[in-house]
């Protein structure tokens, strides 16, 4: 399949694995590129820029195929060392960045000089376009259902791809909610390039994540996911377990007084636990409403080659099969 989108970033199939805290390690961005989609590594999982180095490295030598790397900007007392990420990132000879969280108006220049893509990820259509005027080369399009942080305004993709189809003049992905070959079809019909997922990803073989999390996503329902930290106005969805119910019982008691410290010890630092020692209430950790169409732990490439069947099958037969 060609579309706009595997043409900028010289990829076989129109399908991103979006960064993913304490997942999007080396084995998995190699996985999904080698399988003909386009990985990323999670710039911020990595504790130091030297780590990053390093990481670019590992996942150089599992894959020849282009790779990205995602750098998320947030709200921080003490940023991260964003200029020595994206030298890391500049001199691994990474040529696609996914930037997330914020504008990465500040950050752009010196990445556009090295020759790299960036691709911003936005749950807006007016963010999509602030991304579009200063220059990024594509967006993904992140609709309410997604895993992690959804944004205030709760537009599902339904809605939220049409309207960036209609606004947007450079390509876009459709993410959030992304599983499998309908949803590819459905995202390309509603104006995407192409999709990014999340969740799905994390339940392949090579996710270097505890299994546990992997048979968390087989056994949830759509049903299953919660939003905390609305009253921050800094929302994620995430699996409901013992943690989420604490934080969103604590969100009802204290409304509006509430404060970052009364939650921090279900949100700060526990990603390490979940991904890698498989503790599953040991916090909240982010995850899509698409749990609900998650019922095996294929490989990334057994995912991916079926998602293109199913898709190719979709239009050229179930549709093109409705016009005769
Ligand atoms: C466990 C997990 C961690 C994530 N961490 C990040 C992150 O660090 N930075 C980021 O930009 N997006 C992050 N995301 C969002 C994904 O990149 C992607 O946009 C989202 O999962 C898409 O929705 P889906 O889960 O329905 O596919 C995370 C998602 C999950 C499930």
């Amino acid at each position: 399949m060609k579309t706009r989108i595997t043409e900028l970033f010289g990829i076989k199939h129109p399908i991103i694995q979006g960064g993913m805290h304490y997942v999007g390690f080396a084995e998995l961005a190699a996985a999904v590129s080698n399988a003909g989609g386009l990985g990323i590594i999670t710039g911020l999982t990595q504790k130091t820029p030297e780590l990053l180095a390093n990481e670019i490295a590992r996942c150089r030598a599992m894959t020849d195929k282009p790779f990205g790397v995602n750098l998320t900007f947030l709200p921080a007392v003490n940023p991260p060392d964003y200029p020595g990420y994206i030298k890391a990132i500049i001199e691994g000879g990474v040529k696609i960045v996914e930037t997330a969280g914020n504008n990465p108006q500040k950050w752009l220049p010196a990445l556009k000089e090295a020759g790299i893509k960036v691709i911003h990820k936005c749950t807006s259509v007016r963010h999509a376009l602030k991304a579009e005027s200063i220059g990024c080369d594509a967006i993904s399009v992140d609709g309410f259902e997604c895993g992690g942080h959804p944004g205030e305004d709760d537009v599902p993709n339904f809605i939220l791809l049409p309207r960036a189809a209609e606004e947007l003049k450079i390509p876009f992905v459709a993410s959030g909610g992304m599983a499998d070959g309908r949803s590819l079809v459905a995202a390309l019909a509603l104006g995407a390039e192409g999709m990014n997922m999340g969740t799905r990803f994390m339940a392949t073989k090579e996710a270097p994540i505890h299994e546990n999390v992997k048979q968390a996503l087989v056994a949830a329902s759509e049903l299953d996911t919660r939003l905390i930290l609305r009253p921050m106005r800094n929302t994620e969805r995430v699996l409901v377990n013992a943690a989420t119910e604490r934080v969103l019982e604590k969100e009802k008691r204290l409304g509006s007084s509430i404060q970052f410290a009364d939650i921090a010890p279900e949100l700060a630092g526990v990603y390490p636990r979940i991904m890698q020692q498989g503790d599953m209430d040991a916090g909240v950790w982010s995850c899509g409403m698409v749990a609900g169409l998650i019922r095996d732990v294929p490989s990334a490439k057994e995912l991916i080659d079926r998602i293109m069947a199913e898709a190719e099958a979709l239009i050229a037969k179930r549709l093109a099969g409705m016009l005769r």
